[in-house]
């Protein structure tokens, strides 16, 4: 028997099934987990974060499936950091890419290849306006430091607004942006960056029973109606304010922008807020940088990319993680006109662009249509969303479930009405217990309380029965 996970008390007689499958995993023939773990720790950098008390030797993977080293097979609800987005080892995507590996590995941009130019196609097709130009580059992190320099040498302006709470990337430049201290070095970096309040409308000062764009709303009380939102214009005054007190001749270069924040625990702002908050930075001489490297490639269901939610088209989207269902790339789409502000010198990267990453990625949008994931990710985010909700109602130390589609968070706490984030022990035991019963969860917020999950979009309503049912089974 097995303990109820959320309360601690509570017993359950029967164990929730994982969903079948027919899928056979290789059998492990790599390195031992102790040798392994040696390695880790002498020859690997020591910032390394590992998930659990016992790290998870993963041996296969098979869509929304993992594999240990022992064969135990786990639901992926994180997807390698919302990465995989159509299904791990994708058939048609391997397919593709051992042809394209025959054909042609590399050659970087000083030769014509036809790859690079049918995905850069491809991918302006799904983007509104006057999104047309892209560029390449190998992580998210490249992608955000590239739309900075666009967005300063566009403008003219060098500062630059990011929201507290936000993950924009680790590289020196991106780390500027990066809103949360844990992911920031004692070093030189930011500068000339204003991270603004975070219009989080369930632990932030203000917010109400209306504010959110999901299934589910916090339990936060307000007067407002659904169609107005006093919560949202607190929130621009304060960044209206940043910008009058903060920025030199109160010009900006620009803000950046997580449709909904992804490490910061799956936070949404009040509805309307990057609309107003578009239109301000505009009026401040910047440009608006939608950073879709969680929130993109029809993750939120109702939309291909998240900034469609807010009724906004921003100047330059950056992307990466999903693009290419784990294979190593990033890229930033903007407008013609921004684009040429490079014109002053040239800008290169060695593998942005690369034939086979441009093959992965051209068919991970074959694939989202094809399957039909985008639906997918609103019909079994939506089923999901539902479920969990019930589970914030049932239980006191769900304080809140949030999110879209496939994008959702769980924030656990000591009790509803404090709000104090549930210490970490008990939050690493019922993580452990998932893991233990063959569900594999991400984890994020400031305090480390928010359950990620952000599986595969290729999950089923059966995943989804067996994710919550390992957490609720009495
Ligand atoms: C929203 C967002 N932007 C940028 C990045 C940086 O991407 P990368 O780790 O590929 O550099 C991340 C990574 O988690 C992210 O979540």
């Amino acid at each position: 028997m097995q303990k109820h996970l959320l309360q601690g008390m509570r017993w359950y007689s029967k164990i929730p099934e994982l969903p079948a499958s027919n899928f056979k995993p290789r059998k492990y023939a790599g390195l031992s987990y102790e040798e392994l773990m040696k390695i880790r720790k002498t020859n690997l950098q020591p910032g390394i974060l590992t998930f659990y008390n016992s790290p998870v030797l993963i041996s296969q993977g098979h869509m929304q499936y993992l594999f240990d080293n022992r064969g135990k097979r786990y639901l992926d609800m994180f997807a390698g950091i919302v990465t995989v987005s159509v299904g791990h080892c994708h058939p048609y995507i391997n397919r593709v890419t051992s042809e394209q590996m025959e054909t042609l590995w590399h050659t970087t941009s000083i030769y014509l290849n036809p790859k690079i130019h049918e995905y850069a196609e491809k991918l302006v097709k799904l983007l509104p306006g006057d999104l047309k130009v892209c560029f390449f580059t190998n992580s998210g992190s490249e992608a955000n430091d590239l739309a900075m320099m666009l967005a300063r040498l566009h403008t003219g302006n060098f500062d630059l607004i990011s929201l507290r709470n936000s993950y924009h990337g680790g590289s020196p430049y991106a780390m500027g942006l990066t809103g949360t201290s844990r992911w920031k070095h004692n070093f030189p970096n930011g500068f000339g960056i204003h991270h603004v309040i975070n219009p989080d409308v369930y632990r932030g000062i203000w917010g109400g029973k209306h504010c959110r764009d999901s299934p589910v709303q916090t339990d936060r009380t307000c007067s407002c109606n659904a169609r107005s939102c006093d919560a949202n214009q607190q929130y621009i005054n304060q960044l209206h304010e940043c910008l009058l007190y903060s920025a030199p001749s109160q010009k900006v270069a620009g803000i950046f922008v997580e449709p909904i924040q992804g490490i910061g625990g799956i936070v949404q702002y009040p509805k309307n807020y990057a609309k107003l908050a578009f239109e301000l930075i505009r009026k401040h001489g910047g440009i608006c940088i939608a950073d879709e490297v969680q929130t993109g490639f029809g993750r939120t269901g109702d939309h291909f990319w998240g900034f469609e939610s807010h009724g906004v088209v921003p100047d330059i989207v950056t992307m990466a993680k999903g693009v290419a269902n784990g294979f190593p790339m990033g890229a930033v789409v903007t407008t013609p006109q921004i684009a040429k502000s490079l014109h002053t010198a040239l800008q290169f990267n060695t593998f942005g662009g690369n034939p086979i990453a441009c093959t992965v990625a051209s068919a991970v949008l074959d694939v989202i249509e094809n399957e039909n994931l985008q639906e997918n990710s609103r019909r079994v985010g939506g089923y999901l969303l539902e479920k969990l909700s019930k589970l914030r109602d049932e239980f006191e130390i769900v304080g809140d479930v949030r999110g879209k589609g496939l994008m959702i968070g769980m924030e656990l706490v000591v009790d509803k009405k404090s709000k104090i984030p549930l210490d970490a022990e008990k939050m690493m035991s019922i993580w452990e217990n998932c893991k233990d019963m063959e569900l594999l969860v991400g984890k994020g917020g400031f305090y480390g309380n928010v359950f990620r999950i952000q599986p595969p979009m290729c999950i089923t309503l059966e995943d989804a029965d067996f994710c919550v049912d390992r957490l609720n089974e009495k």
